[in-house]
């Protein structure tokens, strides 16, 4: 976004999954539609929330230090501090980060993304992850697909309804990728909660019109085929940590892992 542009327009009638999840992370850019589907969830939703965004931090700091310095993240979110380049460019001042979205939102707050250290470079578009030629094609022009990339999808593709071939996507993405990259990953799963709790979740959601599809841990672990998985694997969020300190283990609806491309 350049000086000048209209600022995107924001259709606060209906719900959007980056302000739900901003609500439940105790943000302020979110309305009142986006409240009442948060305040519907189960009150475990704003732990799990919290647990996932925190191990993005370890994912995206563990990944930083294994000398990777060129990242392409998609489903970003609603700028959230700390934000995935402010971890990496603390750590590799370097790092090169490309930024996508299709939230409106997100996209009206992207100055907050773009504010790079002055030796890195951060990008943004928006864009959605069903068209993921059209994000590859906008990569290439910031990070060099000839050195190693972290591909992450944290807590974007329980979005993505089975009709829209949420594997095929990740495939081409994972694909576009040189050897010697990482992928990040996280998922929302039913595999903890009573089926009352999930057709609650998956009704409120529905009813404002976002698509949510949780998936099993045997479904999660398909995203992966192919990779050779990270220790800890697929794990529920916070008990994947590196070589960090153990965070509490606090329950988790949510998959999460690292694998080698
Ligand atoms: C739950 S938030 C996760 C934000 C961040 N990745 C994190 O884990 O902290 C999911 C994000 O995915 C975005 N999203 C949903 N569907 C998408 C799509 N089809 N294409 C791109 N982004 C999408 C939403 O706008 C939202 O910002």
């Amino acid at each position: 976004m350049t000086a000048g542009t209209p600022k995107p327009q924001v259709d606060t009638s209906r719900p959007h999954p980056a302000r739900v999840y901003d609500y439940l992370l105790g943000g302020k850019d979110n309305y009142t539609v986006d409240q009442e589907i948060g305040k519907k969830l189960p009150d475990a939703s704003k732990q799990d929330a919290r647990l996932n965004r925190a191990f993005m931090h370890r994912a995206a700091a563990w990944v930083a230090h294994s000398g990777i310095d060129q990242f392409l993240d998609i489903g970003t979110g609603i700028p959230t501090e700390p934000n995935l380049h402010q971890i990496v460019q603390g750590i590799a001042p370097a790092s090169r980060i490309v930024y996508t979205d299709n939230d409106p939102i997100v996209l009206r707050h992207a100055e907050a993304l773009l504010i790079s250290t002055p030796e890195g470079v951060t990008d943004y578009i928006q864009a959605d992850v069903r068209r993921p030629r059209e994000i590859l094609d906008h990569a290439r022009g910031v990070l060099d697909f000839g050195r190693p990339i972290a591909l992450s999808l944290i807590a974007l593709m329980h979005f993505i309804p089975d009709e829209d071939d949420p594997y095929g996507i990740t495939r081409i993405l994972v694909d576009a990728l040189p050897a010697g990259s990482l992928f990040l990953f996280s998922h929302g799963t039913a595999d903890f909660q009573p089926d009352n709790v999930v057709g609650h979740v998956n009704d409120t959601y529905g009813k404002g019109g976002i698509s949510l599809r949780l998936r099993t841990r045997a479904e999660v672990e398909r995203f992966f085929d192919g990779l050779d998985m990270v220790d800890p694997g697929l794990v529920t969020a916070p008990r994947w940590y590196k070589d960090t300190a153990a965070p509490e283990d606090e329950h988790s609806s949510f998959y999460v892992g690292v694998a080698r491309v």
